[in-house]
């Protein structure tokens, strides 16, 4: 419940957010309670960023004792924490190089820079234009969200940064429109996460692979919300057999601390020179074990290993439901990243789940996403399929 001392404070915050009237004040796991001890289980994750559960034990260990030692030290020094950092990401992708900053819109701006950069400085030409597809969602800054191909998310923003061009999702008849002389790049998300849960078909994604390595076209995914196993292999572009040139990263990579990367080739990455690009924060003690040791316990709890389990399982449960729920139109997704298309609106199931102590989302308006830690149980499961069951 909110008090009046609460309701005034909340007047000094500039209104971007439409908030649910929930006060978290802990979490651990799937688990989190209220300033009243009130227990949800949260399906969130926070937005796909608490992704091993909230106050990961083996995570907090390290990060608290890294705040012992060292906050913040700026990138004109060596940071070790985040060359392991970098090694690991390079070890376990396709990667050969990584620049850190500290969230997804970042990483996207990084990889955008980077594209323009490659073309203009080390391609010699004057390529610049960035093709993106509808219904994507890439961040909030200027230009990422001249990136993002929704006019929902542009409204009220105008001149966009110039120079993108929006393509057709999964239609491969529209591929061809991507090479232009202008081209400079592709980005793309391989399950659209805000845009509905819609994942890319693996033949059109391999198709326009093809066309982007015949045309010298840096292919870029925005693996900000499906990376860090969240669909069930530590990125998704490892189940479409490609090799992208960049991957933006961010939410998943610190379990709750704040911390995005670009990864890139050799070759790509050398569109940035000294002084082309920074981020004060980028990369700092704190965030970069919290991501290395992220990446740790994925390893060796073999978590990955588990996602598989409980999306079969949590998958099967939803398509028998939907087999006897007429309301519920469509389940589809990766791993732990799931839409249920729904006829209505997607915030009214959202509402009854919370009147039952279960936090979920929406990806547009008749989408509910769902997104559990990885570590989640098959009781927490079972229980929130329990609670669906009687609000759809
Ligand atoms: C695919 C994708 N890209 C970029 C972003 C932006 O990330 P951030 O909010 O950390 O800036 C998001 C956030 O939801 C996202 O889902």
């Amino acid at each position: 419940m909110l008090s009046l001392t609460d309701n005034a404070w909340k007047e000094a915050l500039i209104p971007t957010y439409n908030r649910f009237p929930i006060r978290l004040s802990k979490g651990k796991g799937t688990s989190v309670w209220d300033q009243d001890g009130e227990h949800y289980l949260d399906f969130t994750s926070g937005i796909a960023t608490c992704n091993l559960g909230h106050v990961n034990e083996f995570v907090k260990q390290r990060v608290e004792s890294q705040l012992s030692e060292l906050w913040h030290c700026s990138n004109l020094f060596e940071i070790p924490s985040q060359e392991q950092l970098a090694q690991k990401l390079v070890d376990t992708t396709f990667g050969n190089q990584v620049f850190f900053c500290n969230s997804g819109a970042e990483a996207n701006e990084a990889a955008i820079k980077l594209a323009r950069s490659y073309a203009q400085t080390v391609k010699q030409s004057n390529a610049f234009e960035i093709v993106t597809f509808t219904s994507s969602f890439h961040g909030r800054t200027m230009a990422t969200l001249s990136a993002t191909a929704q006019e929902k998310i542009q409204k009220g923003f105008s001149p966009l940064v110039s120079g993108f061009r929006h393509l057709p999702y999964n239609d491969l008849t529209a591929l061809e429109q991507i090479v232009s002389e202008q081209t400079c790049a592709v980005l793309l998300e391989l399950v659209q996460g805000e845009g509905g849960v819609i994942p890319a078909d693996v033949e059109w994604v391999k198709a326009l692979e093809a066309i982007c390595k015949e045309h010298g076209i840096l292919l870029m995914i925005d693996e900000v919300q499906t990376g860090i196993g969240r669909t069930g292999s530590l990125f998704a572009y490892e189940q479409y057999g490609i090799r992208p040139d960049v991957v933006s990263v961010a939410k998943g990579l610190g379990n709750g601390i704040p911390i995005g990367a670009i990864i890139a080739t050799n070759e790509a990455a050398k569109g940035f020179r000294p002084g082309a690009h920074g981020s004060t924060f980028g990369g700092n003690p704190v965030a970069t074990t919290a991501g290395l040791s992220t990446l740790t316990y994925i390893e060796e709890q073999a978590v990955l290993q588990q996602v598989k389990v409980k999306s079969d399982y949590i998958f099967s449960e939803l398509k028998q439901l939907q087999k006897e729920r007429n309301i519920i139109k469509d389940v589809r997704g990766k791993g732990l990243l799931i839409g249920i298309e729904l006829e209505g609106n997607a915030i009214d199931t959202v509402l009854a789940l919370q009147r039952q102590h279960i936090l979920t989302l929406i990806a547009g308006q008749h989408v509910l996403r769902v997104l559990p830690p990885l570590t989640v149980s098959t009781e927490e499961i079972d229980q929130f399929i329990f609670c669906l069951k009687s609000v759809v």
